[in-house]
């Protein structure tokens, strides 16, 4: 992998096209330094060039081996994972492990050993017999909505999850989701989507970074896109903050301005 953006004497080293150590990549995604009140909620999604955000129904098919190094850097560096049921429910989802290559850095900045996961949800309609609930290092939070049927919050208590409300109705406030998780010290926020939540984010204007991995591939069809819902009004511009390149994939990360 080398980086082509930024470019300066500083990143000549980076330039050269060479494997990465989890120490680099971790300098290179580092959360920016936050005040004591301070909060950052960074996206990470992979889109073909023709924009879909998954094939067959999940993202694997277009992310890389490069990819999903990139993608557990992030998670190494985070508080929590904030992530839409149908994501759990479609890809799988696992508990965040502890790695040995992040253990010294999460400890050095008063972190847990893996960050927690925070699932998004306004049905419940979950399986709390997964790992993900009943086995995580740190326990694993369901963000609902005040009208949240009852019987799920307490089979999601009783598989061990710790259950937050977020919305007064039946669906969660984006707004409150950060706000909730920071109250708790998760203040690093990684969201991995999907693209229904992630469209919510940004339109809630609540989203400061964007990790965006474009995959060189075509896929046509008419599978979702990175972020969907309803437009904002006016486009929200971001700015470069930096790109790397592997076999063709841009590991580009985009700020708020
Ligand atoms: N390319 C990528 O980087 C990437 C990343 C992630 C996922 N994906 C793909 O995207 C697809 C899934 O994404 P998706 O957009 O369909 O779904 P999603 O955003 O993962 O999840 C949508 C679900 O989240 C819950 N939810 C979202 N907003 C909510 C709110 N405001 N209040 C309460 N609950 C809320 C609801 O769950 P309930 O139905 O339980 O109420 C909703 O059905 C999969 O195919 C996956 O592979 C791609």
């Amino acid at each position: 992998m080398r980086r082509l953006f930024p470019v300066t004497d500083q990143t000549s080293a980076d330039r050269s096209d060479r494997p990465w150590s989890p120490d680099e990549l971790a300098e290179a995604y580092a959360y920016p330094e936050l005040g004591p009140d301070g909060h950052w909620l960074r996206a990470n999604m992979v889109s073909t060039l023709d924009g879909a955000a998954q094939h067959d129904g999940r993202s694997q098919p277009i992310s890389s081996e490069t990819d999903m190094q990139i993608f557990g850097t992030l998670r190494a560096l985070a508080d929590v994972i904030v992530v839409g049921a149908e994501t759990v429910r479609q890809e799988g989802y696992r508990p965040a492990r502890a790695r040995q290559a992040f253990a010294e850095r999460r400890s050095a900045s008063g972190q847990g050993p893996a960050a927690a996961i925070a699932v998004i949800t306004a049905s419940m309609d979950l399986d709390f017999s997964l790992p993900l609930f009943t086995s995580p290092l740190v326990p694993t939070l369901v963000l609902t909505g005040a009208a949240a049927p009852a019987e799920r919050v307490a089979e999601a208590t009783g598989a061990g999850a710790q259950v937050v409300i977020a919305g007064d109705g039946a669906v969660v406030d984006p707004v409150r989701v950060v706000r909730e998780l920071a109250a708790r010290g998760l203040r690093r926020q990684l969201t991995e989507g999907g693209p229904r939540l992630l469209g919510q984010f940004v339109a809630a204007d609540v989203l400061d970074e964007l990790c965006l991995t474009i995959s060189p591939m075509l896929t046509a069809g008419d599978a979702q896109r990175i972020a969907g819902g309803p437009s904002v009004t006016v486009p929200h511009r971001l700015a470069a903050a930096g790109v790397l390149e592997e076999a063709g994939f841009l590991f580009t990360s985009y700020r708020r301005i």
